[in-house]
């Protein structure tokens, strides 16, 4: 799980050590002054483990980095904004770029709603991306993510330079979402793998890998069916202020922590949304599977667990033609644009 607070126990000594900050990693936060980016810079400023930390938005990155800046971490954070190169700057020399520029989803809109606003925001960053820092692990947060990171692939493909281990659509509120609930019902936090990708029935929860939980079908049923719509309870919660912006941050973060502990020899496992040829023969080539993390990005696509239940395979199943019709709207959007 989430090793974060394991590190943060040090970050008062640490804090003001410049060693770390000379060894820690570089990120970027595109999209660094929204609803999502701004606890996201502050969780990311507070981890050790992140050394220079660049933060970019079209609004408001350099108040935000002012601000964050005058925390006492021994990290160094600075702002861009559009002028002068901005985004190119903000690039520069970058291990890690997350990415949660976009509008979010009101009541009512699913995530594909969102594809027509965010599709020219994500292949703009990508562009830039592939252009000033292709080695670098790119983590999309910007919805639709079943659109948005194969757009972001095929941006990578059409210049070259696409690594598959480095890109990762970011699925881990969802996971986060698993755990949490079945905390609820069992008192323990636990690993739920979640699988398939990151919009309402294409969000595969396998819970059968959650040994302490036991519960009626009609209950599981429910439980899944809470996991796959937790995006819409927030946003019906906010009503009309947004989606989850608190937990995604946390989620984020929580990848960053991951990709950046991995790059530094760490095994970790985590889920995500990636280029995977697991469902190729019908027609999906992306899609979130349980990913070990290693020195360069993702090191391997797990095998699913074998005692996942008929119930999920079915879900599997059922989500592949949407993964695919999902996918094939970000890389048309590529091709027409
Ligand atoms: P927000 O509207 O609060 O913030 C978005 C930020 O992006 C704004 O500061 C805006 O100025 C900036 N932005 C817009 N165009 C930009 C560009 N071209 N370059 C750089 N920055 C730009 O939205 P919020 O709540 O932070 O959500 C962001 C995205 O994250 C949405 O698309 C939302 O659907 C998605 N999301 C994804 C989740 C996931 O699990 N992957 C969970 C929750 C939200």
């Amino acid at each position: 799980m989430f090793k974060f607070t394991t590190a943060s126990k040090n970050l008062l000594v640490r804090s003001f050590s410049s060693s770390v900050s000379a060894q820690g990693a570089k990120v970027a936060v595109l999209g660094a002054a929204g609803g999502i980016g701004q606890p996201l810079s502050m969780l990311l400023k507070l981890n050790p483990l992140v050394g220079d930390l660049n933060l970019y938005d079209i609004a408001n990155a350099p108040g935000v980095a002012s601000d964050l800046s005058h925390i006492n971490t021994s990290s160094t954070v600075r702002g861009f904004s559009t002028e002068e190169q901005g985004l190119s700057k903000a690039l520069e020399g970058r291990d890690v770029v997350v990415i949660p520029a976009g509008v979010p989803r009101k009541p009512g809109m699913t995530r594909d709603d969102l594809f027509g606003m965010n599709a020219k925001i994500a292949m703009d960053l990508s562009i830039a991306c592939a252009e000033v820092c292709p080695k670098a692990s790119i983590l999309i947060i910007s919805n639709p993510v079943n659109s948005l990171l194969p757009l972001a692939a095929q941006v990578f493909k059409n210049k070259g330079v696409f690594d598959p281990k480095k890109m990762i659509g970011i699925t881990t509120l969802d996971l986060v979402r698993a755990s949490r609930f079945a905390f609820e019902k069992t008192g323990k936090v636990q690993f739920i793998p979640v699988i398939g990708g990151h919009a309402g029935t294409t969000i595969v929860p396998l819970y059968s890998q959650c040994s302490s939980l036991k519960l009626s079908p009609e209950d599981l049923a429910a439980l899944v069916h809470r996991t796959q719509f937790g995006g819409d309870e927030v946003v019906q919660a906010k009503a009309g202020k947004g989606s989850a912006t608190l937990s995604m941050a946390y989620a984020g973060a929580r990848l960053v922590d991951s990709v950046v502990r991995a790059s530094q020899g760490e095994d970790v496992v985590e889920c995500g949304f990636v280029a995977n040829d697991t469902y190729a023969s019908e027609g999906v080539d992306y899609f979130a599977g349980i990913l070990r993390l290693g020195k360069e990005g993702v090191s391997e696509i797990l095998p699913l667990p074998e005692n996942i239940t008929q119930l999920e395979k079915d879900a599997i199943k059922a989500a592949l033609p949407q993964l695919a019709s999902a996918a094939k709207k970000g890389i048309d959007f590529v091709t027409n644009n």
